[in-house]
């Protein structure tokens, strides 16, 4: 049989997505070497870099390098320099944009403490320790892109601004098979979320949530309220297995759930459809920090992770990277973001540096 050849886009972006990205391709490389994976690396412009050289976000080129690949890598987007362009020009058109062309409808968010980083959190050791939650946000729908949308003026001048929120059946039981599917593989628990007791786009998303549900009797089925939740993370985050919810209300708890850990700089995402896949860091793009090499390498490594078990169907190879991570923590190397005392403050290069060490002796 001969081997897939996998083609992959790198997208560094803005600010310190070039330095992280950097750090990320050599674990990738090094893996596919080893495993003799068939990779092809493009790498193109999206965000404020692109901006400044084509005048837009996601130039043509780099859409079009996008949907050919199987799978994007991406740094990060967005900086002060960008902010004041008009909307369709902000960088974070460019994600919005590869979201809605690769048809990206599922949001992969692993919330996961490391024991060895357990005091990075703002809330107590006993109230994270062990949380495992993998947030599933519905990425293509909602009013993000619910139409119609936009701002008028009535007679007098006054503006109106406005956003629709729609679902239809298809987007919410799409994706409602794929939060059972994965439940499944997990703890059996699924949380959905919703704020169905105020809108009838998520009374529909509860309702159709629930028929999905029946053909998996195996997965425990509950539904929460938005507001609840946010609560209910902070008051026992550990009661959550798998959560899956709209794209506005995910984007907020996953910030939210982020911050358990304390360490934003460690938290992998992967946006999937149905044959295309973008992995990215929840980071921003930090330019206070870009071009220093001290930023966080490990979030975008964790993301090739990620592309190895879900693009690849590597979840071995995967979950080495993963204990490459860990063991280089527990070996006490941090960047700066995660430092605490007595522990060996190390920037960009020399963490990627370590892991790849790492990696390479667990690849043997
Ligand atoms: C995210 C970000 C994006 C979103 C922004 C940058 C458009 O906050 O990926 O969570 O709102 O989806
Ligand atoms: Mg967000």
């Amino acid at each position: 049989m001969v081997n897939k050849q996998y083609n992959i886009t790198v997208f560094p972006g803005d600010g310190i997505g070039t330095e992280i990205m950097k750090e990320a391709l050599k674990i990738l490389r090094l893996v596919a070497d080893r495993r003799k994976i068939d990779i092809v690396i493009n790498e193109g412009y999206i965000g404020g870099s692109a901006y400044d050289r084509f005048g837009e976000p996601l130039p043509r080129q780099s859409l079009d390098l996008a949907l050919q690949s199987d799978a994007v890598l991406l740094g990060a987007v967005g900086g002060q320099q960008w902010e004041s362009l008009e909307y369709n020009l902000r960088p974070e058109r460019a994600l919005l944009g590869l979201r809605e062309k690769l048809g990206l409808y599922v949001n992969l968010r692993p919330v996961v403490v490391f024991e060895e980083l357990l005091d990075a959190s703002p809330l107590k050791r006993e109230i994270v320790r062990g949380i495992d939650i993998m947030i599933i946000r519905e990425l293509t729908g909602d009013v993000y892109f619910g139409q119609p949308r936009g701002v008028t003026k009535d007679k007098n001048g006054k503006r109106k601004a406005f956003n629709t929120m729609v679902y239809t059946e298809e987007e919410i039981s799409r994706i409602a098979v794929r939060a059972f599917e994965i439940a499944r593989k997990r703890r059996k628990n699924l949380l959905s979320v919703d704020k169905a007791n105020v809108l009838e786009s998520n009374e529909l998303w509860r309702s159709i949530v629930s028929e999905i549900g029946r053909n998996y009797p195996d997965v425990a089925l509950k539904h929460m309220y938005v507001d609840n939740c946010a609560m209910q993370l902070i008051r026992n985050p550990a009661q959550f297995d798998v959560i899956v919810t709209t794209n506005l209300f995910g984007d907020i708890l996953s910030d939210e759930a982020a911050m358990l850990t304390g360490s934003i700089g460690m938290l992998p995402s992967a946006s999937l459809g149905q044959d295309k896949a973008l992995y990215e860091p929840i980071h921003g793009s930090a330019p206070d920090i870009a071009g220093k090499n001290i930023a966080n390498p490990l979030a975008t490594i964790l993301s090739v992770a990620l592309l190895l078990r879900y693009t690849m169907a590597r979840p071995q190879e995967a979950d080495l990277v993963e204990k490459a991570v860990s063991e280089v923590l527990q070996d006490g190397y941090r960047t700066q973001d995660i430092f605490q005392e007595g522990k060996k403050l190390v920037g960009t290069e020399e963490m990627g540096k370590q892991t790849l060490k790492k990696l390479a002796g667990l690849l043997n």
